[in-house]
């Protein structure tokens, strides 16, 4: 007879909590190594649930990173990225995934997070909660020695420094924190804390090769970095680029032209690259690179009107919205939309007022930060995530929330 209860975890729960992920993500590490290494979250930042008539094994635990200013179309706002979601085997398909998300809710919203993010392991797991497939990442693998299109003003400039090491934690975990934070495509998160960023420069154990590093500067200042890892695959020599990031068109261009020329590596596999990136937009013969397409973020709005005021507009509207949001009350209900100038206000509707639109808070989510889904969405007719009531509203919905950069981060959490 199990008796499973949420507790609050702490450094005494390390072991238990390493041992819980690294039997779901297997790990080179041993457990114990991994309990050495720096925690890459908070643990007031944690949800836990724990089998009290087992030893308080630890069932379930889910953990959150705060992303205080998250990038949306125009703007910023606070959100968090929800990870390291795992539930012992014994103890799946009993309800604890949909408890500890409903803990979790309301943790962030008591926080005053408006929004929510996560990149799922499975596709068909987070929709019943509200999130929807809020942005695309592509992965291209680049034969060495391609020569990427650039015109000569991206080329020919001479501000710009470029160097290739090994990673040194103390090193770089400054210089990628100032390009994260420069960097205002939307969904794009920053590692604020210091054990997650060094967690992340932390090279794998031997007989792996170690993290190495690119970096670009501009004028002396942070402007690119890429983390790559280099392996033998098959024969081939690949550079797989997994968590990269850069600031303008000449700094990406040089940081993927640089790896591209470096000796020794056949292949530059691209990882998490917007599908409007620099580099998709420079390569000679995309074909060549044979792309595969992914959902990247997946989003759930916490609060509509922090959410819906946050972000700019690329076209101005005055439609009711009826948002249906089963798990956060405060959400469900007609709102009323009003955009001039690219700014939105909103409010609650007026009781009586007829919504134009009816959509599932997952069906906003996913168009919430520029991903171009409504149109089609409204081309399968009606659907438990959108109705039209107004005749062409949902398409007046989605050129206003479409946006001239497509949301995607370019590395993992
Ligand atoms: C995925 C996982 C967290 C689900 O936990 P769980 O406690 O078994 O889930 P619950 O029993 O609370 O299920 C909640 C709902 O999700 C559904 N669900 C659970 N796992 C699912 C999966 N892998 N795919 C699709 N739906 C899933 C359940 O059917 C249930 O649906 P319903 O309530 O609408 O009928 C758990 O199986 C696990 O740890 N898997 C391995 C790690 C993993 O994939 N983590 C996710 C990281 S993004």
């Amino acid at each position: 007879m199990s008796r499973v209860e949420f507790v609050q975890m702490d450094h005494s729960w390390r072991s238990r909590y390493e041992s819980l992920t690294s039997w779901t993500w297997p790990s080179s590490y041993a457990v114990d190594e991994l309990a050495g290494l720096p925690l890459p979250f908070e643990w007031e930042h944690s949800v836990a649930l724990a089998d009290r008539q087992d030893g308080d094994r630890l069932a379930a635990e889910a953990a959150f990173h705060p992303f205080p200013d998250f990038a949306v179309p125009g703007g910023r706002l606070p959100a968090n990225g929800l990870t390291s979601v795992a539930v012992q085997p014994t103890y799946r398909r009993q309800g604890l995934l949909r408890r500890m998300i409903s803990r979790y809710l309301d943790m962030s919203i008591a926080r005053g997070d408006a929004l929510s993010v996560l990149l799922a392991q499975e596709y068909g797991i987070y929709g019943r909660f509200g999130y929807g497939h809020a942005s695309d990442v592509v992965t291209l693998r680049i034969p060495h020695g391609t020569r990427l299109a650039a015109p000569r003003s991206i080329t020919d400039r001479t501000d710009l420094g470029v160097d290739v090491d090994y990673v040194s934690p103390d090193r770089d975990a400054p210089f990628i924190h100032r390009v994260q934070r420069a960097q205002s495509r939307p969904g794009t998160p920053v590692r604020e804390l210091p054990g997650f960023q060094h967690r992340a420069l932390t090279s794998p154990p031997a007989p792996a090769q170690p993290l190495r590093i690119l970096r670009v500067t501009c004028h002396d200042e942070p402007a690119a970095y890429a983390l790559f890892n280099r392996s033998q695959d098959a024969g081939t020599s690949v550079a797989a680029v997994s968590d990269w990031n850069a600031l303008g068109t000449a700094a990406e261009y040089t940081l993927w032209q640089t790896l591209l020329n470096q000796d020794l590596i056949d292949t530059v596999e691209a990882r998490r690259v917007p599908a409007d990136s620099v580099l998709t937009s420079l390569l000679p013969d995309p074909r060549a690179t044979s792309p595969s397409l992914h959902d990247d973020l997946w989003a759930r709005i916490l609060d509509v009107p922090a959410c819906l005021t946050a972000r700019r507009y690329s076209a101005d509207l005055d439609l009711a919205l009826r948002i249906n949001d089963p798990l956060i009350k405060a959400n469900d209900g007609v709102w009323t939309l009003r955009v001039v100038n690219g700014t939105a206000e909103v409010s609650p509707a007026t009781p009586g007022v007829s919504p134009d639109v009816s959509l599932s808070v997952a069906q906003l989510s996913a168009a919430y930060l520029g991903r171009p889904v409504l149109a089609q969405a409204t081309r399968l007719g009606p659907s438990d995530d959108l109705v039209e009531h107004t005749p062409g509203s949902a398409n007046l919905l989605h050129t206003a929330l479409s946006w001239p950069e497509l949301p995607g981060t370019t590395w993992g959490f």
